[in-house]
């Protein structure tokens, strides 16, 4: 379905950037999927997967056509199995691009008809990354222009417990 797109990533958590690259795509495409990626199994996140689709939500309620959903698995098996054929991802910097090109490539050659559409992040959020803003929130710095301030007291709360 050429209107139907995925966003997939880890959202460990949220931030300003991807809150960004959404609302753009939410003026492109009818409908996107917010696909939050469990990875669990093999990577340590600093939230659950329950409080991560959680703050997405939070974060997206103003677009009607915009869907939060999390997956295990490849992404290929979940865009096949919402019949989408485009996925997003923004881009940062160059140091971005060498593994965002793999990964465009790995899933094209797992899924042919799968296309990979990038949009530059804004130039104000492209020095945003999680495990920064992770970083600053122990240190107990202000990352109150790096995401949502609901998602900053949370992160709060949970390092001190
Ligand atoms: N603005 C701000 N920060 C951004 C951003 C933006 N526009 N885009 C990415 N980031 C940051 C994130 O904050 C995060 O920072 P961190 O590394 O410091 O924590 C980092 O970039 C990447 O996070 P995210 O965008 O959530 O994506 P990801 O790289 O974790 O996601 C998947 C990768 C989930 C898409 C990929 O691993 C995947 O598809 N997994 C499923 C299994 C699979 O199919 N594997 C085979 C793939 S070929």
């Amino acid at each position: 379905m050429k209107n139907k797109a995925i966003y997939p990533g880890t959202f460990d958590p949220i931030t300003y950037g991807h809150i960004d690259i959404i609302e753009r795509t939410a003026l492109m495409f009818e409908k996107i999927i917010l696909a939050i990626f469990d990875n669990s199994l093999h990577k340590n996140t600093m939230f659950t997967i329950s409080e991560r689709i959680s703050f997405a939500k939070e974060q997206i309620k103003h677009l009607t056509n915009v869907e939060v959903m999390g997956f295990c698995g490849l992404t290929v098996n979940f865009a096949k199995k919402h019949n989408i054929n485009i996925l997003i991802r923004g881009i940062r910097f160059i140091s971005d691009f060498e593994y965002e090109y793999k990964l465009a490539n790995m899933n094209n050659n797992l899924m042919a008809s799968l296309e990979t559409i990038f949009l530059l992040s804004s130039p104000k959020l492209s020095f945003i990354s999680s495990s920064l803003i992770k970083d600053i929130v122990y240190y107990g710095g202000d990352v109150s222009s790096f995401l949502p301030k609901s998602i900053a007291n949370f992160m709060i709360h949970k390092l001190k417990k």
